[in-house]
């Protein structure tokens, strides 16, 4: 059987709000998208997911829908939306959009009419309890963003859950109606053309009967965020969870060739269950274990061996380096294992998915504090818990405002837009951006690395290198990875003996391969074997 498009493919992640601004408002939006596709043709991706695009009071910047089948304006309108969509199949790239089902917005008209009465019709379409016996909140669960995850209602006299922000409410997923509700929703963009969905914190959906207290996190230390304080016991990852990832795949199939991606904080015993338990679940519960991970090779090649090991009968694997809500991946690692990490997230066995300006490799952006946005930093200050620095614009050219936008970006840029940007780097054979480039041309040009199985090769005496093979039928690759700061000497297993070099990380040196590799520090490379009769 050949790989679906999701399998063999690379995902690239638009922040809307931040790759391309068409109307001079300092804030992206869909036309800007469709204007900027060269860029993701030529980077060789092949599907683009892109965060909210709903109409939103923007109070978590889209992540708060008040209508689940429109467009905000401030990106476009809908007829905006079927011009990408088309402009982007026309040069064989996928759409996958974001489907925020967990919660509303306050102001999303099913919400107005649920905290209008006790009585309304729509009143058990959220989560509404009465305070406790005491007075106070009805039980101890903590917002995501520090704080109750209850907000008290004057005029009905009930409190209301929301795991996030309080503009956010939580759905009442055991309601039937909301359920048919939000799957009309999905119907109405498969229906559309859209190719797929990544569907926000999956795992929130259902919380246990009752809603028992959850318990107290012994290992919570302040400076953490405060939804440390207890475990998500009884809020989050409850059976009857994967019945309606079923139902969402069941809807998703019947459209033919689409794809669900569930963003799943958990660990991997519990993550791999999101495939599917009785009925298949999503396609790819999102892997976050490269952006946790300790930067080492010995930490790497355990948490590939058990994710690879967890993996169920069926399930394809799938990576991500970094995403609009956790540090840049340059910033945590450096820039120069950036280039390790690039090669690493693009020759894993499984899907990639690749955040916007990574493959600039865009480092931390500091925010002045009087430009701060972030609800996540404006709750909780100076922990570091902030995703501005990681939502900035996208870099494009030398022009004012690294040709984002004619206006006042939303966000500051990169302080060093003026070199670091798309149009400098295109024009630098060692760049971040070249790098990405060959990197996707040469996974397009080896199913090896594109489907092909995984072995985690032994270190040897060289515990700083990551090294495996990528194998399919008899095309077999190695990739080495020296994610020290010293040269390495790698022992090549026989088959690799005499290698040819198809990419490094860094400059390329004309060295002959015999029976071993010799490393610099921080270099990556992609070797082939000799062609034997
Ligand atoms: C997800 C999103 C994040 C958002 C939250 C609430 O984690 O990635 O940006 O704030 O859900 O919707
Ligand atoms: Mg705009």
């Amino acid at each position: 059987m050949s790989a679906a498009w999701w399998q063999g493919g690379v995902v690239y992640q638009v922040y809307p709000r931040s790759f391309q601004d068409s109307d001079g408002d300092g804030i992206g939006d869909l036309r800007g998208i469709e204007s900027r596709l060269e860029h993701l043709v030529s980077l060789g991706i092949d599907a683009i997911w892109i965060s909210p695009i709903y109409p939103s009071p923007m109070a978590d910047f889209g992540y708060d829908v008040a209508d689940y089948c429109d467009v905000d304006p401030r990106f476009g309108t809908l007829s905006d939306f079927d011009s990408l969509l088309a402009a982007a199949h026309s040069r064989g790239l996928k759409i996958i959009l974001d489907f925020v089902p967990n919660h509303s917005s306050s102001q999303h008209p099913w919400f107005l009419e649920s905290k209008r009465a006790r009585t309304s019709a729509k009143r058990d379409w959220y989560v509404w309890r009465d305070a406790a016996s005491g007075g106070g909140p009805p039980n101890n669960w903590i917002s995501d963003f520090g704080g109750s995850a209850w907000e008290w209602d004057e005029t009905t006299g009930q409190y209301y859950l929301h795991a996030f922000l309080k503009e956010q409410p939580d759905l009442n997923w055991r309601n039937p109606a909301v359920q048919q509700a939000m799957y009309d929703a999905l119907r109405f963009w498969f229906a559309r053309g859209v190719d797929g969905f990544r569907i926000d914190v999956l795992w929130h959906l259902i919380k246990a009967e009752g809603l028992p207290d959850n318990p107290p996190n012994p290992a919570y230390r302040p400076g953490m965020g405060e939804m440390h304080r207890v475990l998500q016991l009884h809020s989050t990852d409850q059976p009857e969870v994967h019945a309606i990832a079923g139902e969402m795949r069941r809807i998703a199939d019947g459209f033919g060739d689409r794809v669900l991606i569930g963003e799943i904080y958990l660990p991997v015993e519990r993550l791999v269950r999101y495939y599917g338990v009785e009925t298949l679940g999503v396609h790819l519960p999102f892997n976050f274990q490269l952006v946790d991970a300790p930067w080492n090779a010995r930490a790497l090649a355990a948490v590939i061996a058990e994710y690879e090991a967890a993996l169920p009968c069926g399930g394809w694997p799938n990576w991500v380096l970094g995403n609009h809500d956790r540090p840049r991946v340059a910033e945590r690692v450096g820039e120069a294992q950036a280039r390790v990490a690039a090669m690493l997230l693009l020759t894993l066995r499984g899907t990639p998915t690749l955040y916007y300006g990574d493959e600039l490799g865009l480092g931390r952006v500091e925010i002045p504090s009087a430009r701060v946005q972030d609800p996540r930093e404006l709750r909780e200050p100076g922990l570091g818990l902030g995703r501005d620095p990681v939502r900035t614009p996208m870099p494009w050219d030398a022009s004012a405002n690294a040709g984002f936008t004619t206006g006042a970006p939303w966000l500051p840029l990169n302080g060093d837009w003026a070199e670091r940007n798309v149009a400098s780097e295109a024009r630098d054979a060692r760049s971040m951006l070249v790098l990405h480039r060959q990197l996707l041309a040469l996974r397009r040009a080896h199913p090896a690395l594109s489907v092909g199985d995984l072995t985690l090769l032994e270190p040897g005496d060289a515990t700083d290198v990551l090294a495996y093979e990528r194998r399919h039928g008899d095309q077999r690759l190695l990739v080495a990875l020296n994610l020290g700061a010293m040269p390495q000497s790698v022992a090549l297993p026989g088959w690799a003996h005499g290698s040819k070099v198809l990419l490094s990380t860094l400059e390329a040196e004309v060295a002959s391969i015999g029976e071993s590799l010799l490393l610099r520090p921080a270099e990556g490379i992609v070797l082939a074997p000799p062609c034997r009769p």
